[in-house]
Formats: C-alpha cells, structure tokens, sequence
C-alpha cells in the first residue's frame, strides 16, 4: 500500500471517531469523561502525525518550503496537540468541551489541506516504489505499536 493511502485511510477512521465526539460531547457529564476523549484523540493524532513527519512531510521538505508549507503542517500538529492539552487542564465542563469540539474542528480542516496540498503533492514527486516502501514502514510501526 502507497504511504498516501495508508494516511487517507487513517484519516478517514478519525473522521469516524470525530463523529462520534461530536455526537457525545454535548450528552457528556462529567469533566473527567471529556477528559477520556481529549486523550484518546492525543495518542492516536501524536501517532499518526509522527508518522507523517518522519515519512512524507521531511522528504517533502523542499517541495513544501516552495510552496510556502513548509513548516505549516507540523504547526498544525503543535496546534491541535495544545488544544487538547488544554482540554485536559480545563476546569469547567462547558470549557472543556468547547476546547474539545474546537480541535476536533481544526483536525479536520487540517485533514483536508493535508489531502489537497500533501497528498497529491507526495505522489507527484515521489516513484511508486518509494510510496510503497514507505507504506511498509508505516506498516511496520503500527504493528509494533499494537504489539
Ligand atoms: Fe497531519
Ligand atoms: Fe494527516
């Protein structure tokens, strides 16, 4: 599988899981249950935004520096990652979710700039072959993940 695809199917489970925050944040009680939220999104966004750091956006360095991206991604990442950071500092149910809801939104809008912008830029400038490997990498780490 080509890297691009494996992160496009990443991308599509979070929408999926974005959803359902989305759905529950507003039912949810207590802090501590918005809390559970904002840290099961952390852990799977570090894992999956590392991976695109490693394997597409440092190889992309150049390409993206050119069209003034460079650094604009992984700013992205530190955003979201500190809004959920955020979320688990808060102190009131309502702020908490509303921190919580606000990256979920930034998520997915960066989701999109990755597929229109990253994406399609990866597989232009990248061989297939180099896709594919990087796929097997990507494959590797997330089977020594759930190992
Ligand atoms: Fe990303
Ligand atoms: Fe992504």
């Amino acid at each position: 599988m080509k890297i691009t695809d494996a992160l496009l199917a990443e991308h599509v489970v979070f929408h999926n899981i974005f959803d359902h925050i989305e759905h529950v944040v507003p039912k949810l009680k207590t802090l501590a249950e918005v809390k559970g939220w904002a840290g099961l999104m952390e852990g799977l966004l570090l894992a999956h935004g590392k991976t695109e750091e490693d394997l597409v956006f440092a190889p992309l360095n150049h390409y993206l520096e050119q069209l003034g991206q460079r650094d604009s991604f992984e700013h992205e990442h530190q955003e979201i990652d500190n809004s959920l950071l955020r979320v688990k500092a808060a102190k009131r149910l309502p702020e908490a979710r509303q921190l919580l809801l606000l990256a979920v939104t930034a998520s997915r809008k960066h989701f999109d700039r990755e597929e229109r912008i990253v994406f399609p830029l990866a597989e232009r400038v990248m061989k297939d072959k180099t896709l594919a490997e990087l796929g097997k990498v990507w494959m590797k780490q997330r089977n020594a993940e759930s190992a």
